[in-house]
């Protein structure tokens, strides 16, 4: 039977403002990195993107890479767009990003013309779409002049294959340089994506000040710490966590007592609000107005759902906070 979304999906959740620019975003967005890859079950990646969707959740992050394989999460996402979401392109926000390993040779990779505008194409095709919504450079490259890696987003948005460009991974001072380059183009990088978590709050130290200054939007990766922040590693490993699956990303050696233990204070002062340690981690990323969304991963329903939950709840009082900076120290 053909899909059909929910008809009241867009009261689910909040839409906040990219920056300064005409762009919003649901509070919780949905990362394809892990789970909707060829060694991946199509069925559950498929009711992942569903439920997302009909619970408001417009926006889809993906890379080149993502998988496994490289570039098979780009072709499961098609898929479902062709079968299931066929008639919704306008209600999607759909990115991706190029720049980590993808093929082979000196243009595989990195921050090159070459790099970006290929990998799009190849992105593109893997989705069956003419455009994408957002495109991202995925990592400053050292060794490629910023005047080219812009100059390439500046003619990916000219082109028309992307409506939006964003950066991720670039440090403060990066992203401050790149910006003023693009400005000068005349074209505008409306969002940055970093890794930002209660665990890892490099972004605090300049780069949120950065954004704020250029009107740019932010969207946090890994919020969870990759499942980290949640209640799941409480007591030990379970089978189905990624840590359990070997991933080189998220070791069993960052397991530590030290964590263990922020982890479950962190459970408790979580209790006390009433929310998840998943929903309190998420909520206390959305309750500063420069984070427009944040981008979760799921390899369950009920993750969404905890997503979704934690919107609803994202102020904290002076005691709360200090708490939270208590356990974090
Ligand atoms: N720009 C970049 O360089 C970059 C880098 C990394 C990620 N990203 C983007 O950010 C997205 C999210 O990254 P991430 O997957 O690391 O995010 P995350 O939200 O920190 O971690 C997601 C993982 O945590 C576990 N989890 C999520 N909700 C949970 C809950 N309520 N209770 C218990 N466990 C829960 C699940 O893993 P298990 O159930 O499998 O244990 C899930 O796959 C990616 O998909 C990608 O789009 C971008």
């Amino acid at each position: 039977m053909n899909y059909l979304p929910l008809e009241n999906r867009y009261e689910k959740i909040p839409y906040n403002r990219c920056g300064r620019s005409g762009l919003k975003l649901p509070a919780i967005s949905v990362g394809l990195w892990h789970n909707f890859g060829g060694v991946d079950v199509y069925q559950n990646s498929r009711n992942l993107i569903l439920h997302a969707f009909n619970n408001g959740i417009t926006h889809f992050d993906l890379a080149n890479n993502y998988g496994p394989p490289p570039g098979s999460a780009e072709e499961n996402f098609g898929k479902v767009l062709r079968k299931d979401l066929t008639g919704y392109r306008d209600e999607l926000i759909i990115s991706t990003k190029a720049g980590y390993y993808m093929w082979p040779g000196p243009y595989g990779e990195w921050g090159s013309k070459k790099h970006l505008i290929a990998s799009l194409d190849q992105s593109l095709k893997r989705m069956g779409l003419d455009y994408v919504d957002i495109f991202y450079s995925h990592r400053p490259d050292p060794e490629t002049p910023f005047e080219e890696t812009l100059g390439a987003l500046d003619h990916i948005l000219r082109s028309g294959k992307a409506l939006y460009v964003g950066i991720s991974n670039y440090t403060a001072e990066q992203t401050a340089k790149a910006l003023k380059i693009i400005d000068s183009m005349g074209s505008k990088c409306i969002i940055h994506q970093p890794r930002y978590n209660m665990f890892d709050r490099w972004v605090e130290d300049g780069l949120l000040d950065v954004l704020e200054e250029h009107g740019v939007g932010c969207i946090p990766f890994s919020p969870l710490a990759q499942g980290l922040l949640t209640n799941k590693y409480l007591k030990g490993i379970p089978d189905d966590s990624r840590m359990a699956g070997n991933s080189i990303f998220l070791k069993k050696d960052q397991l530590t007592d030290e964590i263990v233990n922020k982890i479950s204070k962190l459970n408790a002062v979580a209790g006390e609000r009433n929310q998840s340690l998943a929903q309190m981690a998420l909520a206390w990323l959305l309750r500063d107005q420069r984070i427009t969304s944040v981008l979760i991963g799921a390899s369950k329903i009920e993750q969404i759902d905890d997503g979704l939950a934690a919107a609803k709840n994202t102020s904290f009082s002076g005691e709360e906070l200090n708490s939270i900076n208590e356990i974090l120290k």
